[in-house]
């Protein structure tokens, strides 16, 4: 019998830009207010192809292990862990660790399996979810016919914010190449727009009578800016959650003020476990009590691209890497 803290379970190793290997680790040890769960499924984000290629490294004191959520069963409770038991099916928000056969979480990191939903399926949630409602959470209520635009709309956050942007009672357009059209739309994003040959100010200001969209929840950054305010109605917010075009752009404060702009942007990796507002407890706390029960209610669902086997996680790299990326997430399951 092994020793807790010996080699004593399989995870997913890498050297940057290297391939990966499904090899032996060290098996996790559950700190104060940690569980370990028996992992069932992970899921990919472009993160994980980041901290490969050496651009995206774990906070400090996390795991190196790849993998920002998973799903799986509670095997042993850590010191002053309380509302969760061993054999709980939860799925869990990581700084880490997810790719591999155990994972230490911080309890409060922690989302049962929603009403509805498989245990492998779940693993997709808790990174999509909790990003955006943090990027939707202080939204104001939508008025009557209000647009959101959502950019990516055929991504694993894209295809989660259509669904939530529309429970919360926003009308929603949406871009995504030609190819993804059918499920951004069936999601329902009523627009859905080509990014390649279409424009998408134009786009909405007709379909809103010239007003432009209420909210933007954007994933290209420098290269939309411009664009992105162009889109924005008066009191609109624009909310940037990732940088796939760039990070620096030069923006006229005045044409903020004059449109009464509010520019946002955020990461959920960073934030810290505890700690209030901001704090990844807080963001899954929340979204317990808010989103969660819109699963039972039919109005979320996760949406899976496609299905590997964890051990062959580099596939999924892969694929996401490719133009034959097949949209929503790409789950890795045991
Ligand atoms: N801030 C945070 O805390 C946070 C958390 C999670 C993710 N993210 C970031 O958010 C981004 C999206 O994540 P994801 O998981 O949805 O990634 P994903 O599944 O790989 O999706 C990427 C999306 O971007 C779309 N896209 C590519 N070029 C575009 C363009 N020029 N205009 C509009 N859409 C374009 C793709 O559309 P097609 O596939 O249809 O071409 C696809 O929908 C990533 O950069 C990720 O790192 C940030």
């Amino acid at each position: 019998m092994q020793e807790r803290g010996e080699h004593s379970m399989k995870a997913m190793q890498f050297e940057v830009d290297g391939p990966m290997t499904w090899a032996d680790a060290t098996d996790p040890v559950a700190g104060v207010g940690e569980v370990i769960v028996e992992v069932a499924a992970a899921a990919v984000n472009r993160a994980d192809l980041m901290q490969r290629a050496g651009k995206y490294p774990a906070p400090a004191g996390e795991s190196d292990v790849l993998g920002l959520e998973c799903s799986g069963t509670i095997v042993e409770l850590g010191e002053g862990v309380t509302g969760w038991a061993v054999g709980d099916e939860v799925c869990a928000l990581l700084a880490g660790g997810g790719y591999a056969e155990r994972v230490a979480v911080p309890a409060t990191q922690l989302l049962p399996v929603p009403e509805g939903v498989s245990l492998a399926h779940a693993a997709a949630l808790p990174e999509a979810v909790c990003t955006v409602w943090s990027a939707i959470r202080e939204l104001p209520e939508p008025d009557a016919g209000e647009l959101a635009l959502v950019h990516g709309g055929s991504g694993g956050i894209g295809t989660m914010a259509i669904q939530l942007l529309r429970a919360l009672g926003w009308r929603v357009a949406a871009t995504a190449s030609a190819r993804h059209r059918g499920l951004s739309a069936g999601l329902g994003a009523e627009i859905v727009i080509d990014y390649r040959s279409e424009d998408f100010v134009e786009i909405v200001k007709a379909a809103t009578d010239g007003r432009g969209a209420g909210f933007v929840l954007d994933v290209i950054g420098a290269d939309y800016l411009d664009r992105n305010l162009d889109a924005l109605a008066l009191d609109g917010v624009l909310t940037v959650i990732a940088v796939q075009g760039g990070t620096r752009a030069e923006v006229d404060l005045r044409r903020l003020m004059q449109r009464r702009v509010t520019l946002r942007a955020m990461t959920l990796r960073a934030r810290p476990r505890t700690g209030g507002r901001g704090s990844k407890a807080e963001v899954v706390r929340q979204v317990r009590e808010r989103v969660w029960p819109r699963f039972a209610a039919d109005q979320l669902r996760p949406v899976i691209g496609a299905t590997v086997p964890l051990a062959e996680a580099g596939r999924a790299h892969e694929l996401m890497g490719s133009p034959e990326a097949p949209g929503g997430k790409l789950l890795l399951v045991r």
